[in-house]
């Protein structure tokens, strides 16, 4: 299979690690507007200034977008139009309405025998897929309250590395829809996965010259299922990433997250085997070496493990196991935080074609 890459920044790289370890698909293409930046990624391949250059090859077979937000949408299309396979970096997009052109025109690839999937690799970790698995099939009895403090660091270095960054209009939003979306994504999942409402309050406390997008946000998602999920989110902390799930049922409760592969920090159950079971896994993840795997361990390292879940689907002609349609609930979710900000507070969703977002936060912040 051959493949490119469309974006040569951060995480072309690790998209790159991942189609070397997994061995099937050859690269191609890399693709940049800053053809050194296209060159730096795999010197051996071809390189392409524009997308379209790449969709012209009939050879390719996939296409790895890792560009900023805000081009996602169109290069999905083109994509899946020129038909190829696409794998698409989170969050898909940055208004409902390129999540609906979106998830339809993945819809309809595949039915034409293509695969498109979104990134969100911390679903990958077998922690959370067993935990998923047990949540799904009642081993929690019905789920009570769910909470997830967000906690992560960028520095002014961080939005300069980059002109997308720290606008609305581009990267479409900030510690919500780029950090927190993986623990939005992974909760959301593991809480049934069907949002229907969003109460929230963004707010822009520090590097107001520099962005305009939130640094802070307090959120409750509620479920259809009745559950309200509480979201504590900010990336002012001084170092580090430190997040976690944090998940009641009537039978047991469970603080977990994806840091270092996978981390069980507190957990009870009335039935003890769950728990031997679950400190098992994590037990197996943590005497597994963990530095050869690429990402960090503060927000995974499971791109591999999603990759060649993606060129197996296509494989075997199946689905991968985070579709776009999966990937566009999260991102649902966080642009239902900003809609909620901008419009009095409470949002339903599906959000409204007329989405809104809090576009004058930093100025209002500044003048509070
Ligand atoms: N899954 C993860 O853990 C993870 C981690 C980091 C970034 N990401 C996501 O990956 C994407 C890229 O982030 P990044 O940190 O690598 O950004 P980056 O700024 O480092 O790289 C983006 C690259 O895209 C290029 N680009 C811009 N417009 C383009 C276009 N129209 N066609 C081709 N290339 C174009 C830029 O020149 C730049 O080199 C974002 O969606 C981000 O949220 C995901």
């Amino acid at each position: 299979m051959e493949a490119a890459i469309i974006g040569c920044g951060v995480i072309a790289r690790t998209h790159k690690g991942a189609i070397d370890a997994d061995g099937r698909p050859n690269l191609r293409w890399t693709c940049d507007p800053d053809i050194t930046a296209a060159k730096a990624v795999a010197p051996d391949a071809r390189h392409a200034y524009d997308l379209a250059e790449v969709l012209l090859d009939d050879a390719v077979d996939v296409v790895h977008i890792c560009t900023p937000h805000a081009v996602h949408k169109g290069q999905l299309l083109a994509a899946l139009a020129a038909g190829k396979h696409v794998i698409c970096e989170k969050p898909l997009a940055t208004t409902p309405a390129d999540l609906r052109a979106m998830t339809a025109a993945a819809a309809a690839a595949q039915s034409r025998g293509q695969v498109a999937a979104c990134i969100f690799q911390h679903r990958h970790g077998g922690l959370v897929r067993r935990l998923k698995e047990m949540l799904d099939s009642g081993v929690f009895g019905q789920l009570t309250s769910a909470k997830l403090p967000f906690r992560c660091t960028r520095k002014q270095s961080y939005y300069d590395s980059g002109a997308w960054r720290g606008t609305w209009h581009t990267e479409g939003g900030g510690v919500c829809i780029n950090q927190a979306i993986h623990s939005i994504d992974l909760l959301v999942w593991l809480c049934g996965n069907d949002p229907v409402s969003v109460q929230a309050s963004c707010s822009n406390k520090r590097l107001r010259e520099v962005i305009e997008v939130e640094d802070e946000a307090f959120a409750t998602i509620g479920f259809n299922s009745g559950l309200s999920a509480e979201l504590d989110i900010t990336n002012n902390q001084v170092d580090g990433w430190v997040t976690s799930c944090d998940i009641v049922g009537e039978r047991g409760s469970i603080s977990v997250s994806q840091n270092g592969g996978g981390t069980i920090h507190a957990i009870q159950h009335d039935d003890q085997s769950v728990v031997d079971e679950l400190r098992a896994i994590e037990a197996a993840i943590k005497a597994e070496d963990q530095s050869a795997l690429p990402g960090k361990a503060c927000y995974g390292n499971l791109h591999n493990a999603q990759i060649s879940d993606c060129y197996d689907a296509i494989s075997e002609g199946r689905q991968p196991f985070v579709t776009i349609a999966d990937g566009a609930v999260a991102a649902e979710v966080v642009l239902g935080i900003y809609h909620a900000t901008a419009t009095g507070g409470r949002a339903s969703l599906p959000l409204p074609d007329a989405y809104q977002v809090p576009n004058l936060l930093a100025s209002s912040a500044a003048s509070a």
